[in-house]
């Protein structure tokens, strides 16, 4: 059914805007593959997730915090936002803690978005920065990578020459990988209008390598003008079931608005201080993070073997071209128990997003990939929509 039709046929009650989002394309719940296809997943390697999962201390804490669930969480997250402060050099107002920061996203979008309002984002690129801001009422303008899967800063320039509220991008992005330098992000934001929010996305910050690794706090600080940053504890820290992400910003205004977007209690008892315990377990992230960098290589390189184009990546996840719809690829490993992510959004149908999981899920993941047949070229060239 195309858009059109779906918000035709919608209940009057609902608002277009909300009628006309495509359900949101998320990976399968172990338990609902099992339901499903009758068999365990050998690899799941569908969301991101970290196969070594979180620290044991957050465990731990989440033990003991399970005694004092019959009473409300600190709705103000003070130990949380002040451990997060210190450890980047912010003041705790300028701090958020979300329900994930898919949470933060949706509550920076409402609390700046008016109907009609421009966003500006990449292509391809996370699906709620594009459906939250369309939930707004707002219009998107994607702007494509190129074939080098460079940042295309010289498209971004244009389309944010004309007026836009706001410009979200990840970095490193997802679903393709590629992390923005600290020239490329002093351009772009040398480019953005003064009144243009910037909603910088750090989900995947952790993985980065060293020596690729951009601190955008000051570069944004610098840049004189509103910005956010995101990041989450759902990565690298292990915790994507409990659902914790944060903000930082310069300015306490925009974080207390957006605290008002948000659900009050949104940040559960457990998640709070499963999410302090992770934060300070260094050795534990050490450990995830190093395992994800040199398995992204070790995968990409048994992909390029095999005849895959492969994008380069800064994150836990590869992207590659499948050299056919990615959804029947997708269809035929999960038979044999293992869960990519075919990508749904114009024109990288053909290309699917893979999790690096463990050295042994990612062996059955290289295992279970044909060879790409030789005569496929990549047929992009289509525009975003
Ligand atoms: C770029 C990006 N931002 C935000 C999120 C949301 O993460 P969470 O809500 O689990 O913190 C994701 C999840 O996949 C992501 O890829």
């Amino acid at each position: 059914m195309t858009i059109e039709a779906s918000i035709a046929a919608a209940d009057p009650l609902v608002r277009p805007e909300i009628a006309g989002l495509p359900d949101y394309n998320a990976g399968l719940a172990l338990d609902r593959f099992r339901a499903i296809y009758g068999l365990d997943a050998r690899a799941k390697l569908d969301s991101n997730e970290n196969p070594l999962g979180p620290s044991p201390d957050a465990i731990a804490a989440i033990r003991t915090a399970a005694a004092s669930v019959a009473r409300y969480p600190d709705a103000a997250n003070t130990a949380l936002r002040a451990a997060i402060a210190a450890a980047t050099g912010v003041e705790a107002e300028q701090v958020i803690i979300g329900n994930g920061s898919e949470d933060l996203i949706g509550a920076v979008f409402r609390t700046v978005l008016r109907p009609g309002d421009r966003v500006v984002t990449l292509c391809p690129s996370f699906g709620l920065h594009e459906f939250g801001a369309l939930a707004c009422g707002a219009t998107v303008e994607k702007v494509p990578f190129g074939a080098d899967w460079r940042f295309p800063l010289a498209a971004l320039r244009t389309a944010l020459a004309r007026s836009a509220r706001v410009l979200i991008l990840s970095s490193p992005s997802n679903p393709a990988g590629p992390a923005i330098a600290a020239d490329e992000l002093r351009d772009l934001l040398a480019a953005t209008p003064g009144d243009t929010l910037v909603i910088f996305d750090e989900a995947y910050l952790e993985y980065v390598a060293p020596e690729a690794r951009v601190d955008a706090l000051p570069l944004l600080a610098g840049a004189g003008r509103p910005w956010i940053t995101l990041r989450t504890f759902s990565k690298a820290y292990g915790l994507a079931g409990l659902r914790v992400g944060y903000g930082i910003s310069a300015d306490p205004d925009l974080i207390r608005a957006v605290m008002k977007s948000r659900n009050p209690f949104g940040v559960n008892a457990l998640a709070g201080t499963a999410a302090l315990a992770a934060f300070a377990d260094t050795a534990h992230l050490a450990k995830v993070t190093a395992l994800a960098r040199t398995e992204r290589a070790r995968v990409a390189a048994s992909l390029a073997a095999k005849g895959y184009p492969v994008a380069p990546s800064q994150a836990n996840f590869l992207f590659f071209d499948t050299g056919r719809a990615a959804v029947e690829l997708a269809e035929d490993l999960r038979r044999r128990g293992v869960l990519i992510k075919a990508w749904q959004e114009e024109p990288f149908r053909n290309w699917a997003r893979i999790t690096m999981g463990t050295a042994v899920e990612n062996d059955v993941f290289i295992d279970a990939l044909p060879e790409l047949d030789l005569s496929y070229a990549d047929p992009r060239g289509s525009r975003c929509t």
